[in-house]
């Protein structure tokens, strides 16, 4: 229907996304919880406590979107893999993310997380570290111990830790940008393909793993999760400075006053004279002070920041769906993928 309320019709269109979306997730909820509590038996006892906070498998806590092992069993469902295939696989990639987080908020000074205290402000810096090693660990032995076939599983395991290994370079590279008052879009481009691309990657191309696929197969999965953790990483970016902690149940703003290279960052740096100015002096020892952070969104915002982060956010979730239409999906898997990448690059939280 052609609606003469373009702007509704706008909205509408990003209400049923949304609401697609969250269907869609919540299909597979259950069966990911279930698979991570039965990880839970295998941890050492000492770390059990602290994983199981992180992990959001305490009553009344706020889990996370559970989306890299949605991609694994929705991939998998749709190229015909059985769940007792891909549900290990599926377990094994959110924890490797969920290591991933542990890391990642102590390097990025970070306090919250999932909309309670980061496991390094309630336990300390060495019991997030250990229960993060112990995460990491345990991916490879869901893998090495469920009954799956030797092929599977060791195509399975080599995809993981490929992903895995890349996905520590760019934590490294994103590390090193941290502060530079230089940045170049193509090299963060780079970085974020490698810290949040490769594992989206390795998720999407466990699915065609666990449904017995062609090698082609497997690597059209890998690119369209590879080029969606792009879209993904660069919606996350946007959150953390015009986001709202309330619904990321992150800090918003902390990239800017850590110097962060994110995309708005980045894109303020690379930008017209003044603005690039105004942005490395952001930067300059001894970093933004908080009184100043308002007043910095605020700047970013005029001057076009957030615009430009959408669009290009869009360019890869664009991508993305070029990639997935190379996959031999059912007309709904297929429907089921363009609503989530869809989701991905407009999300809120
Ligand atoms: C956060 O990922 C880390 C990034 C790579 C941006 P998610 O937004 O998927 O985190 P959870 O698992 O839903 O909390
Ligand atoms: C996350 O990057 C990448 C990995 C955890 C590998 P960010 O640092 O941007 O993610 P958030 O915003 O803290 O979740
Ligand atoms: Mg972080
Ligand atoms: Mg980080």
């Amino acid at each position: 229907m052609i609606s003469d309320q373009p702007e509704l019709a706008e909205s509408e269109r990003s209400n049923d996304v949304a609401l697609g979306a969250q269907a869609i997730l919540s299909r597979y909820q259950e069966q990911i919880h279930a698979g991570l509590s039965r990880v839970m038996d295998t941890l050492p006892p000492e770390v059990l406590s602290p994983a199981r906070y992180h992990l959001g498998l305490l009553a009344g806590a706020r889990p996370g979107k559970a989306l890299r092992p949605t991609l694994t069993l929705l991939l998998g469902e749709a190229l015909g893999a059985p769940l007792g295939t891909a549900l290990p696989l599926a377990v094994a990639v959110q924890l490797v993310h969920d290591f991933s987080l542990l890391h990642d908020d102590i390097v990025d000074g970070d306090r919250s997380r999932r909309g309670q205290p980061a496991l390094w402000v309630k336990e300390g810096m060495p019991s997030a570290l250990n229960t993060g090693d112990a995460l990491l660990t345990a991916a490879f032995c869901v893998i090495s111990t469920a009954d799956l076939p030797s092929r599977t599983s060791t195509r399975a395991t080599l995809r993981l830790s490929s992903a895995t290994l890349e996905m520590v370079g760019g934590q490294q590279a994103d590390i090193a940008a941290t502060g530079a008052p230089a940045a170049d879009l193509p090299q963060y481009l780079g970085m974020v393909e490698r810290k949040t691309g490769a594992l989206m990657g390795a998720a999407a191309a466990l699915g065609g793993i666990a449904a017995g696929g062609s090698a082609a197969t497997i690597d059209a999965c890998e690119s369209f999760g590879r080029t969606l953790g792009v879209a993904f990483q660069l919606r996350d970016d946007v959150l953390g400075i015009f986001g709202d902690s309330a619904e990321t149940g992150k800090p918003v703003g902390n990239d800017l006053l850590r110097g962060k290279q994110g995309l708005p960052l980045v894109l303020a740096l690379t930008g017209h004279r003044k603005l690039a100015e105004t942005a490395r002096s952001w930067l300059a020892p001894p970093g933004m002070r908080r009184r100043d952070l308002a007043a910095a969104v605020e700047l970013l915002r005029e001057a076009g920041v957030a615009e430009r982060c959408q669009g290009l956010t869009t360019t890869w979730t664009e991508r993305a769906l070029v990639a997935a239409a190379k996959l031999p999906l059912s007309e709904e898997g297929a429907m089921e993928l363009e609503i989530l990448g869809r989701w991905l690059g407009e999300r809120w939280n």
